[in-house]
């Protein structure tokens, strides 16, 4: 598997409080990871960095075979060039249907001329079928966003996602507040989408990460602090020592 974006040596400081200290990460084209940490380890803050949100003080990210430097690109740049990130809250049209919402991801996807003159085709309305199904959505289609579950806004949201056909994802913290049927479905949301592009999934609930069966990376005080399986970094001591705040 080739890597599709390696992250090196990457520090920021707010008000001289390190954020991000040395953190050096890669994922492959088409690799699930979970990131964990503890409260205020840098979660958020790595996805900010990737994403361009959030300019590091040193080091380095390239992405794609390319190796472009994500340093020197703007937000819209990055997200042009295939990074989406899924926030906490979802954002989706609330008084317009899932296809309409789902619609609309795709219309963006096609750039900005096609805001103004896109005209749906029969592949366009296929396309809309099958990211529903993904997202296990299909029998909502025509449901307001509006009357859809939280967790059931939240695959929307990954949906929408899906529609710009990102080759890296982020997703942070997707099954906050969703019942436990609900978080099983958004981990084989998760996996399905993780077997085209690559995926980060930043969360806190161990089983959820557990069920992801993939690779974690454990952040603390902004730096790696264990990589591996679920079981090789819960049996780490410096992790053990960190949950229990030793
Ligand atoms: N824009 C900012 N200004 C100042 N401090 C920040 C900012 N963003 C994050 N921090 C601080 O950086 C640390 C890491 O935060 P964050 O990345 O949100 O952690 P996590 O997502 O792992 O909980 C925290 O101590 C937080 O208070
Ligand atoms: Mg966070």
């Amino acid at each position: 598997m080739s890597t599709l974006l390696e992250v090196s040596g990457v520090s920021v400081s707010f008000d001289g409080f390190k954020a991000i200290n040395n953190l050096s990460f890669q994922i492959g084209t088409q690799e699930l990871r979970a990131v964990i940490g503890p409260n205020g380890a840098g979660k958020t803050t790595f996805m900010d960095i990737i994403t361009g949100k959030t300019r590091p003080d040193e080091g380095r990210i390239s992405y794609g075979e390319k190796g472009l430097s994500l340093l020197s690109m703007s937000e819209s740049r990055i997200a042009q060039a295939g990074i989406g990130r899924k926030f906490q809250r979802p954002t989706v049209f609330e008084d317009q249907s899932v296809a309409d919402n789902l619609m609309m991801a795709l219309r963006k996807a096609r750039g900005p001329l096609s805001v103004l003159m896109f005209r749906p085709t029969a592949a366009d309305h296929g396309r809309i079928a099958e990211l529903a199904g993904e997202i296990g959505l299909s029998r909502k289609l025509h449901s307001k966003s509006g009357e859809l579950s939280h967790g059931q806004k939240q695959w929307l949201e990954i949906g929408m996602l899906l529609a710009q056909e990102p080759r890296l994802l982020l997703v942070d913290e997707p099954a906050a507040g969703m019942t436990p049927a609900e978080r099983e479905h958004t981990t084989d949301i998760l996996r399905e989408a993780a077997r085209t592009r690559a995926v980060v999934v930043v969360e806190h609930d161990m089983e959820f990460v557990r069920r992801l069966g993939c690779k974690v990376t454990v952040l603390h005080e902004g730096s790696v602090l264990a990589e591996g399986s679920i079981d090789h970094v819960t049996q780490n001591e410096r992790v053990i020592d960190v949950y229990l705040g030793r």
